[in-house]
């Protein structure tokens, strides 16, 4: 077993820590409070290879292992969980499914400009009615020749707003159930696309969460990513590697929170000491740092398993779960530390209480991950 990483991973978190702390740290307070869409840092990012970075460089990606990418999520993600958000969905929700799935034709059209960051990504699958119950598409797809036209809402969408290539699951056969759904790939200026609305939302506001229609949405055959009957393995795969995503994003806001409270725990002098000599707090540190290396534990263990081309759905949602109700934890924690100033928006740790909590819902909400790992683990 080896726990160090290697000087190419260490590499990359350096790079994407200084990148953050750059770039990301002196604006994510104020994009956060104005709901801005970090557009010309995306675009940096792109030029850097943070928004394709498992995707081989054939295709314009940076071709490193999944370890790199959580560990450049993490960090992104500690300075700005917005656009880690951002970030992850165009890597493992938009640009894994059609390296793994599409055609060379469907690589070299979709998938090199969004690996090179020239292209922003989205996954359109949640609906009104189909939120845990992915399967429930009501979104249709009808051939009509050498087409197929979509008709449908998409709810909660992950760069809905911004995104010029959607990723768009639809059901061409409700008999089949879950086998009749398809996936497309659509190019957001299509005829009858439309966003309907952005929500406003608690945190990570300044990644776009919108809802879309597809009004009669006509794309070629060549569109279909993945074959008849596949739509929704595409999906739920998908998903597996997007919880890889999630987990490391957990983990910035985590570790964000983590070191604000030890850092400010040596300050702040109550009683006439300060405050980290009481043992109120220290439990409170020693509590906060346990989880927080378990989760990057069960984090990195999940990429790591993906690297190695074994199956990967159990470790992921153990890590998306786990990660994802230790941010809850710790960011509640160090609200509680920092007192009346956790509260104010003086201080970023109220930004990362409220950033945490989406962790626990969207890929899959920690009770879909409970149900992904019971039912693998009743399978042994
Ligand atoms: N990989 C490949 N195939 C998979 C799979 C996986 N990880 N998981 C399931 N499948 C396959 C199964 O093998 C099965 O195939 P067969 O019929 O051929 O045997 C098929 O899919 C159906 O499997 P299930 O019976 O387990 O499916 P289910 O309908 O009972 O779903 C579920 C179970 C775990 C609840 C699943 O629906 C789920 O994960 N729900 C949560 C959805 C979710 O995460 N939504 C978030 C959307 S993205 C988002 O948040 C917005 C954003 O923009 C970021």
């Amino acid at each position: 077993m080896q726990f160090e990483l290697t000087e190419q991973q260490r590499m990359i978190k350096e790079a994407a820590a200084d990148f953050a702390a750059r770039e990301i740290v002196p604006i994510a307070a104020q994009i956060d409070e104005e709901e801005r869409f970090p557009a010309e840092v995306v675009k940096k990012m792109g030029e850097l290879g943070f928004m394709g970075m498992n995707v081989a460089e054939q295709y314009g990606g940076a071709g490193l292992d999944s370890v790199s990418y959580v560990l450049a999520m993490e960090e992104i993600s500690k300075a700005c969980a917005s656009t880690g958000v951002i970030m992850s969905v165009n890597n493992s929700l938009v640009c894994w499914p059609i390296e793994t799935y599409g055609t060379e034709a469907q690589k070299v059209r979709w998938l090199t400009p969004l690996a090179k960051g020239e292209k922003l990504g989205a996954y359109c699958l949640s609906e009104p009615g189909a939120g845990t119950d992915a399967a429930a598409q009501s979104t249709t797809a009808k051939k009509d020749g050498d087409s197929w036209v979509i008709n449908g809402m998409k709810n909660f969408i992950t760069n809905g707003a911004n995104a010029d290539t959607l990723l768009v699951f639809a059901q061409a056969d409700p008999e089949l159930k879950h086998k009749g759904i398809l996936a497309f790939l659509v190019d957001a200026d299509s005829e009858g696309f439309s966003v309907i609305r952005k929500e406003e939302k608690m945190g990570i506001r300044a990644s776009d969460t919108a809802q879309l229609a597809f009004d009669n949405v006509r794309v070629d055959s060549d569109q279909q990513l993945g074959g008849d009957g596949q739509g929704f393995k595409v999906a739920m795969s998908t998903l597996d590697g997007g919880r890889i995503g999630i987990a490391a994003q957990a983990l910035g806001i985590s570790a964000a929170a983590y070191e604000a409270s030890l850092e400010y725990s040596k300050q702040r002098e109550q009683f006439g000491r300060p405050i980290c000599k009481f043992q109120a707090i220290q439990w409170k540190i020693a509590d906060m740092a346990t989880r927080l290396d378990a989760s990057r534990l069960l984090t990195y263990r999940a990429a790591w398993t993906k690297d190695q081309g074994a199956r990967y759905s159990e470790e992921a949602a153990m890590a998306k779960l786990y990660a994802s109700e230790t941010s809850h934890f710790i960011t509640n924690e160090a609200v509680q530390i920092f007192g009346g100033n956790g509260y104010s928006k003086e201080y970023p740790v109220e930004r990362h209480f409220r950033d945490a909590k989406i962790t626990e819902i969207y890929e899959g909400t920690s009770e879909a991950q409970r149900m992904v790992i019971s039912s693998m683990e009743l399978k042994k």
